[in-house]
């Protein structure tokens, strides 16, 4: 009864921030992202009746009160879909440091779902796979699915899952993760969002989502990366100007990332095709094609206040190891 499972986080090109329904995670609208090949969640479940209760070990620091209760509540939800009371060890590990900034809890709650599921002989569908990892954290399910993902926000449990666009093996994309602030964000994600009601821009936010979802898979289709880029920057300033008229507001920004948004425009003056996005924290994610990672690199590097520079690939979605 046990199971390991290899997850990655993802970057969102649409993003999720607003939920319908506290209880289930129903977000307010539906979202796209890709996997990223060098920022994955290892998870190893096992589950025994020698176990007197829920043993959660992370591998590089200790889970916090808070990270152990999340756990245990998704373990539960689990338990309970395969009619089982076995108590549990879960074991996990990073690729990335947790103080690079990038948030863990995509991958690590797609990888729990998928490696609990296996270690309780759960026989599961890609669908219900998602439903499930969305109960833990929103921006799981995205984590599931291959590749480039959509999120439908549906209207209910069931409706609200995430499939496969296209496979991580479609387009040869970059994500150059420039990390600017290595420490813990004070304000979790999924509580922030719990403001965004209160932001003036929230509805006209809502209704310019369906025609950036529709460009976003266009781009996709055609591999275009002056559309895709134009649509990741269009939604990633729109849901900081929502953040930030929040009340209260939510500042993720520093100097440096406002730094890197100026030195994006003017590279792309220059002739280089590269863009930003930037999730609910100051780290910017650079979106270009392969034949350009050398040398966003390159100019990245030169900018004073880059910690750390991530690589990322598209990948595959959460599978057992
Ligand atoms: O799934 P959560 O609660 O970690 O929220 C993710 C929120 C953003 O990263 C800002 C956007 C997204 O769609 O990933």
């Amino acid at each position: 009864m046990k199971a390991t499972t290899i997850a990655p986080a993802n970057i969102a090109f649409i993003k999720y921030w607003g939920k319908r329904d506290e209880r289930l995670r129903l977000p307010t609208n539906s979202s796209v992202s890709m996997n990223l090949s060098a920022a994955t969640t290892t998870t190893t479940v096992e589950f025994s009746d020698s176990y007197q209760e829920d043993d959660i070990q992370f591998v590089d620091d200790e889970a916090t009160q808070r990270e152990t209760t999340r756990i245990v509540a998704h373990l539960d939800r689990i338990r309970k879909r395969a009619k089982s009371s076995l108590r549990a060890r879960v074991v996990t590990q990073n690729s990335f440091p947790k103080s690079s900034g990038i948030a863990s809890s995509a991958s690590g709650f797609a990888a729990l779902t998928v490696a609990a599921a296996g270690a309780l002989g759960l026989t599961l569908a890609e669908k219900e796979l998602t439903t499930l990892a969305r109960l833990g954290s929103g921006s799981a399910c995205r984590s599931i699915p291959d590749g480039f993902v959509e999120w439908l926000a549906g209207k209910t449990n069931d409706a609200s899952h995430a499939y496969c666009l296209y496979p991580h093996t479609h387009w040869d994309l970059r994500d150059i993760v420039a990390i600017v602030d290595t420490e813990k964000k004070k304000v979790a994600s999924t509580e922030g969002m719990d403001g965004v009601i209160t932001s003036p821009l929230f509805q006209t936010r809502l209704a310019a989502i369906p025609g950036r979802i529709a460009r976003v898979k266009a781009a996709l289709q055609k591999k275009d990366i002056a559309l895709l880029g134009a649509v990741l920057e269009e939604e990633c300033l729109d849901m900081h100007r929502v953040c930030q008229t929040q009340i209260p507001p939510l500042y993720y920004w520093n100097d440096v990332t406002r730094d890197i948004i100026r030195a994006v425009g003017e590279w792309r003056k220059g002739g280089l095709a590269v863009y930003f996005t930037i999730d609910a924290g100051p780290n910017v994610h650079l979106i270009c094609e392969a034949k350009d990672e050398q040398v966003v690199v390159e100019k990245v590097k030169t900018l004073s206040g880059i910690e750390q520079v991530i690589i990322n690939k598209p990948a595959q979605g959460a599978h057992l190891i």
